[in-house]
């Protein structure tokens, strides 16, 4: 069977990122240019200075990933591109540089939503084994979906409100530690104690999520704390809030695994990386018997390898645009 080979290209927040992804499981190329240092400034991604950023740097980035593939676009069979969700004008750049290629080089042009992606990371590393159950943690969405075939999507839960991500940013900056806060809270919880009480939210017999009530219940805590001349332990609430936020995610998936018979788990999306979740998921894995594939660190947070190997999976399935492509903000997982 001839070899294929999908040019992914990402660019739906502060990621500008071109890869090469061979038959939808082998990483040919990946090169990525991140705005952290950037937006970190400000406390948090700025659209304006975001979509700027891609446009001096899409080009680049493009000939570094061919250049280090040693390939040119004749060699490439496809594009893949996140055509959304994400922020809109950071979405546009991407998608003008896939489309321009396309039309110049007569390439397929395939559309890839940011969450397939983020499932697919997974395929870089694993054979996906079906029906699996994907939970995706990201700074823009946190959800339970379930798989029988590749690329067939069903969303069994949600979050009702704030992404886990978004939950660990906020309570991040309400302790002053910079953007983004995710990472530097799982370092701080890893020396801290869970000494402060937080709910848990949400404990229904639904598989969604609630992450507001918990960002909430933090910023009063730290409030309440500081009006009594109190000071915040920063590694024993992190620790605190980690615990909590951690236990949410595992109460759902546990039961969406038992009720629905699930013996493949897979772990999906930039909060994919923190340690503690996937400590805890290995052990439900282990203690339920089920299967779990988390990806390695690199393609846990937004990279165009992801979305490569998800365009060859949506190439395969007929999913072709043509030049009217347009991106989106906001679309769900179909
Ligand atoms: O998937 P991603 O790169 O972007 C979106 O698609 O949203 O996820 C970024 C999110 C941010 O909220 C970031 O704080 C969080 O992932 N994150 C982490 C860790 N590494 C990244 N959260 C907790 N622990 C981590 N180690
Ligand atoms: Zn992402």
């Amino acid at each position: 069977m001839k070899d294929i080979y999908i040019l992914g290209i990402e660019s739906s927040c502060d990621e500008t990122s071109v890869a090469i992804v061979k038959n939808g499981t082998e990483d040919i190329a990946t090169v990525i240019s991140s705005q952290i240092d950037i937006h970190k400034t400000y406390g948090g991604v700025v659209p304006e200075i975001a979509s700027r950023h891609h446009v001096k740097n899409i080009t680049i980035v493009l000939e570094e990933c061919l250049a280090k593939a040693n390939m040119k676009m004749e060699d490439i069979d496809a594009i893949a591109i996140t055509y959304g969700p994400g922020l809109i004008g950071s979405l546009l750049i991407g998608l003008e540089a896939a489309k321009t290629l396309s039309f110049i080089y007569k390439k397929p042009l395939i559309p890839v939503h940011h969450i397939a992606g983020h499932i697919y990371a997974n395929s870089l590393v694993h054979e996906l084994k079906f029906p699996l159950l994907a939970v995706v943690v990201s700074g823009g969405h946190t959800e339970i979906i379930e798989m029988k075939e590749h690329y067939k999507f069903n969303k069994i839960g949600q979050t009702l409100d704030d992404a886990i991500g978004e939950c660990y940013d906020k309570v991040a900056r309400v302790i002053g530690l910079e953007y983004p806060g995710g990472p530097k809270i799982d370092k701080l919880a890893a020396v801290g104690k869970v000494t402060y009480k937080l709910p848990v939210p949400l404990k229904d017999d639904s598989y969604n999520f609630s992450f507001s009530g918990l960002k909430s219940a933090v910023i009063n805590l730290v409030h309440n704390e500081e009006q009594r001349g109190n000071k915040i332990i920063k590694e024993d609430l992190a620790a605190s809030f980690q615990n909590t936020a951690i236990e949410a995610i595992i109460c759902k998936v546990k039961k969406a695994i038992i009720n629905n018979n699930i013996k493949s788990v897979i772990l999906a999306g930039g909060v994919a990386a923190n340690n503690a979740l996937r400590e805890a998921m290995t052990k439900l894995a282990t203690e339920l018997n089920v299967e779990l594939s988390i990806p390695p660190m690199k393609y846990c947070t937004d990279n165009a390898t992801m979305i490569a190997a998800a365009g060859y999976y949506a190439y395969k399935d007929g999913r072709i645009a043509d030049l009217n492509l347009n991106s989106k903000s906001q679309d769900s997982l179909k």
